[in-house]
């Protein structure tokens, strides 16, 4: 599906952005090994979060939804199937039942680990092309140290195949920042004999660690590492998830961007270890305010404002890459209006996102006449110009299809977004809350 977006006049208006992605994940996994029942309150309803809510029930878990006009209203009752009950439905005992985790990485890497220490069962994870084409070994090395049983295509790729095993606790150096990875391994943890220690290169994402925490589970943490202990039950009780952080960034930056926009963001998660993108575009100039207005279940959310702004040229690296790893395409295309350059370096992780990011963000950029060099880490962004317009391809990325919309409101000519339906991977009403703000 193909979607043009002309330039616009000023965007404005207040908006509450969908509930988060990546919480909304953790939220039905966490329910589904929780005893009893779990209130999730404003779970996300996206194609990835779908896979995920599939997933838990092929394992035993019942999720009632509840539809409401408003997305504050829209829950989940999950019936848990207990830590170590995950069931296998599997008719046939020789062949694993297969798991779709469709586009999902984040299921992907978060399920194997509850999976790994199972009593019994076995199980295969696939998905779609992208799916495919990502790594898993990054799960397997360390799930193998701990006593799993776990198969990869040629070593790395999906299909991953688990098979039931006991597992023991391991202190474990993750070799890249990488949330999903340390989650997996502090799943794996509840279900191991003794401790379960990850250390991290760079803060990365604690959702995972707040939750279980608030689900009474032994977690402790420390500076640059997390452990956690095995543990009979999980008690969820409620989970609420806030808006989307990753969501919100493509109207704060398109506000940025627009001359005249005011834009106000609200209900949105201000995890400080989500929230990385606020000082690249403060440093980079922009007039944005955040303020925290509460705290649920461990995770702080609040409000944003953003106004147009002249912005400048920025630098880009260490922690700072893994605290705005799905926003720095938004980085990249706001550098295409700064003044002076831009360089975004220490994120070659950005090639193993649902595409390879710093290629389809350069040729994203540059087909509408951003002037960008790559790197094997990055890239660097000559700014100034603005952007002309044209035509560019999804490549079946939700961020990068939704890049393309804001650019399209902000170029001179407007852009042509080949592949927006992939927007429904995180964001499936979109193009509604992009219309609702244009004036
Ligand atoms: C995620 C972690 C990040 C992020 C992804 C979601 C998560 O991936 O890019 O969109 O929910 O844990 P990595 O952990 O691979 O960096």
């Amino acid at each position: 599906m193909g979607a043009r977006f002309d330039p616009s006049g000023p965007l404005r208006g207040t908006l509450r952005p969908p509930p988060d992605k990546s919480i909304s994940h953790r939220a039905a996994l966490i329910a589904a090994m929780g005893e009893g029942e779990t209130a999730v309150e404003g779970y996300l309803d996206s194609a990835d979060t779908r896979s995920t809510l599939a997933a838990v029930q092929m394992l035993g878990a019942s999720v009632a939804q509840a539809a409401g006009p408003d997305v504050v209203d829209r829950g989940l009752r999950v019936q848990g199937v207990g830590l170590s009950s995950a069931v296998s439905t599997q008719i046939d005992p020789g062949r694993p039942e297969t798991i779709d985790v469709g586009n999902a990485g984040t299921l992907l890497r978060l399920l194997p680990g509850w999976l790994a220490g199972q009593p019994h069962g076995t199980w295969t994870l696939d998905g779609d092309e992208s799916i495919r084409r990502r790594p898993v070994d990054r799960i397997a090395d360390p799930l193998a140290a701990m006593g799993a049983r776990i198969r990869c295509r040629e070593g790395r790729l999906t299909p991953v195949t688990i098979e039931a095993a006991p597992l023991s606790g391991i202190e474990y150096e993750l070799p890249v920042a990488s949330a999903q990875v340390k989650s997996c391994l502090l799943f794996a943890g509840l279900l191991a004999e003794g401790e379960t220690r990850v250390l991290e290169p760079l803060p990365t994402r604690d959702h995972s660690e707040r939750m279980l925490a608030a689900a009474g589970a032994e977690v402790e943490r420390g500076e640059g590492w997390v452990a956690v202990r095995p543990a009979a039950r999980l008690e969820p009780g409620e989970i609420a998830v806030p808006a989307d952080f990753s969501s919100a960034a493509f109207f704060l930056v398109g506000a940025l961007l627009v001359p005249g926009s005011d834009v106000s963001l609200v209900g949105v998660g201000l995890n400080p270890t989500r929230t990385g993108l606020l000082s690249i575009l403060t440093r980079m100039g922009a007039e944005v305010e955040a303020e925290v207005e509460g705290e649920r279940g461990g995770e702080p959310s609040g409000r944003l404002r953003v106004r147009a702004s002249r912005l400048r040229g920025t630098e880009v690296g260490g922690a700072e890459v893994p605290l705005a790893i799905d926003e720095l395409p938004l980085v990249a295309l706001a550098a295409c209006f700064a003044e002076g350059e831009t360089t975004i370096a220490d994120a070659a992780e950005l090639r193993r996102k649902e595409s390879d990011r710093i290629a389809t963000v350069s040729a994203a950029l540059r087909a509408l006449g951003a002037e960008v060099e790559t790197s094997e880490d990055g890239m660097r962004i000559v700014g100034g110009g603005g952007l002309r317009g044209g035509a560019i391809e999804a490549h079946g990325d939700h961020r990068i299809a939704m890049l393309g919309a804001i650019a399209g409101l902000a170029s001179a000519e407007g852009v042509e977004v080949a592949g927006m339906d992939a927007a429904g991977v995180s964001y499936p009403d979109f193009g509604v809350d992009l219309a609702s703000l244009r004036r």
